[in-house]
């Protein structure tokens, strides 16, 4: 007998016990703004590079109190850490301290984090590796200064640093308050044609925008055929055209309209 599937979808499980724990109990109380579906999404690509033999550190610009990064963190591997990179500035000088706090209690040990406060504006690409570890990275959610000049420059920044198999994640590309950045995207692949869209991750809220998660184009088949069946509760039927390139729509709620 076949089920219907139900609307919303669920929240994908990362598959880690203390990843799922936070998404289910941790992460609404840290102060934030990426969507719990947008980070059950990138958990689980972290643990699906791990299954295909894909490891390394993994970075975020925009790190504010901590929220979408705690769960990345734990994601990651035994040995692997993940950067936290902001100005740590705003509202007040305090976040720093609240980021910290809100990863031990969410426990995220410090052997796992690398705290780096600065200008993402100022960041040099040897300075992120040597905080990383001197390894390329597998992982970058960039969710910095929502301008079109600081996303590309956080894009050139990110793609100098990334492994061959990496992804990049943006956030806020579908946020009506931030209609530039999808300018700022568009432009940047057409100088980056090695570089394309994996998957277009939609909206819980306003706030809660969507992201997209960029590979590049020679590892694009090897990740949407795992994710058309690790993800098959998620997926919207008619997915995003990039002209010519296609990739991935991922929602809660993936109903097409009744037509007749
Ligand atoms: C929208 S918040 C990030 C939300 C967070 N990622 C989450 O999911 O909860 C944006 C953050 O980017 C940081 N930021 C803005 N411009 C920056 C820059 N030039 N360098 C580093 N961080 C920056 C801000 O300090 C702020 O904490």
């Amino acid at each position: 007998m076949s089920t219907m599937p139900t609307y919303p979808a669920p929240l994908p499980k990362i598959g880690v016990a203390a990843a799922d724990a936070y998404l289910a109990s941790g992460y609404d109380s840290v102060v934030g703004m990426s969507s719990k579906f947008a980070a059950a999404v990138c958990g689980r690509l972290m643990r699906l590079q791990t299954a295909m033999g894909i490891s390394g550190p993994i970075a975020e610009i925009g790190t504010f109190e901590g929220r979408f990064f705690i769960a990345l963190g734990h994601a990651l591997e035994p040995g692997e850490v993940a950067v936290g990179i902001d100005l740590f500035d705003w509202p007040n000088p305090q976040v720093l301290d609240r980021f910290e706090a809100n990863c031990t209690r969410h426990g995220l040990p410090t052997e796992r984090r690398v705290t780096w406060k600065t200008d993402s504006r100022s960041m040099r690409p040897e300075d992120l590796l040597a905080r990383a570890g001197g390894k390329k990275l597998r992982f970058f959610h960039i969710d910095g200064e929502h301008t079109r000049d600081a996303l590309t420059r956080d894009l050139e920044r990110a793609a100098a640093v990334m492994a061959p198999e990496g992804l990049i994640v943006l956030d806020d590309m579908l946020h009506p308050g931030y209609p530039t950045l999808m300018v700022a995207l568009h432009l940047w692949l057409e100088k980056n044609p090695e570089w394309c869209p994996l998957a277009v991750l939609d909206r819980e809220t306003i706030v809660a925008a969507p992201k997209f998660v960029l590979c590049r184009r020679d590892w694009f088949k090897r990740y949407e055929e795992p994710m058309l069946d690790i993800f098959k509760a998620n997926i919207w039927p008619l997915g995003a055209d990039f002209e010519p390139h296609w990739c991935l729509v991922l929602g809660l709620d993936t109903r097409l309209a009744a037509i007749e």
